[in-house]
């Protein structure tokens, strides 16, 4: 039997997107296949999303055109033991930290793919950065544009932006629900319940956001927009920029960066 795209691992990035390939009909159920190895996950997951799920990466790689790595950094090598033969086919690996030069040490024919996804992909609304090698062609880009733009926005940059995709991409959602529930703070410090503070403060977030994406208007044309000449608004903009919050932002996400090519130095 064959596949238009098979996952190795069936873990939580593979669900999402195994999700969003199904909600946005980029295959038929009968066209997506994965593997893991316990019984427990192929029986979970071939249950939730009506696919196949088979017991090995070597089946996935043979029956699939496309093929994604979706393990764990510390399960990869144990993967390639198994001496895969993806040929010529595009493998899009999403395990971070994995270099081209290394996935092209581990399968030298391959068309390969390195995405540093975050787990927004699990709402569909993921940010992702991917880089490719030079064998990948036009077609195959454009296969790798619909799968990833069915769990989010996908972003191809050089390799060498990719520690900074860990930054404003990978890493910054758990930046973002630090502004979250500070706001949701002050929303209790004022009487309302955390409940409602939470989900105000977040759909905010999530409006704000749409805002940027959808109108492509610069943000500070956004801010301005809402703030009122002596108005509430602009008070509040004068406290969160007298209190950092601007430099905060700069600094989680420079670091989370600078962290990031230190760990790619080490490797
Ligand atoms: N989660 C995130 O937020 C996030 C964000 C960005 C990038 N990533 C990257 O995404 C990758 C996957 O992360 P995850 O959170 O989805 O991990 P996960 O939930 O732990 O899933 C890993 C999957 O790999 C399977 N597996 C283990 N050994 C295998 C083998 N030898 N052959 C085939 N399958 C095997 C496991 O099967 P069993 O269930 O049977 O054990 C499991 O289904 C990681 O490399 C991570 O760096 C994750």
């Amino acid at each position: 039997m064959s596949a238009g795209i098979g996952f190795i691992g069936a873990g939580k990035m593979a669900e999402a997107l195994i999700g969003g390939l199904i909600a946005k009909n980029v295959f038929d159920r009968d066209g997506i296949i994965a593997c893991a190895p316990h019984e427990s996950t192929r029986k979970r997951v071939s249950r939730t999303y009506e696919i196949r799920v088979l017991g090995t990466a070597k089946e996935v790689c043979s029956e699939a055109d496309i093929v994604v790595l979706a393990v764990k950094p510390k399960q990869v090598p144990e993967v390639f033991a198994e001496g895969l033969d993806l040929g010529g086919k595009v493998l899009i690996s999403i395990v971070a930290g994995l270099t081209l030069e290394k996935l092209r040490a581990y399968v030298p024919d391959a068309k390969n793919i390195r995405v540093m996804p975050n787990h927004c992909c699990m709402v569909l609304e993921g940010a992702m950065g991917y880089c490719c090698d030079p064998s990948v062609t036009d077609a195959d880009k454009a296969a790798v544009a619909d799968i990833l733009g069915s769990v989010g926005l996908a972003v191809e940059v050089g390799e060498e932006y990719m520690d900074a995709i860990t930054g404003i991409a990978g890493s910054s959602p758990a930046f973002l629900y630090l502004v979250i529930d500070a706001m949701a703070d002050a929303g209790v410090l004022n009487g309302l319940s955390r409940a409602d503070s939470t989900r105000l403060a977040a759909q905010s977030m999530l409006g704000a956001a749409k805002m940027v994406l959808e109108t492509g208007r610069h943000p500070d044309v956004l801010r301005d927009e809402v703030c009122s000449p002596g108005g509430t608004t602009i008070v509040g903009v004068r406290a969160a920029e007298d209190m950092g919050l601007r430099a905060a932002m700069i600094a989680a996400v420079d670091s989370t960066i600078e962290k990031s090519r230190e760990m790619s130095r080490g490797q």
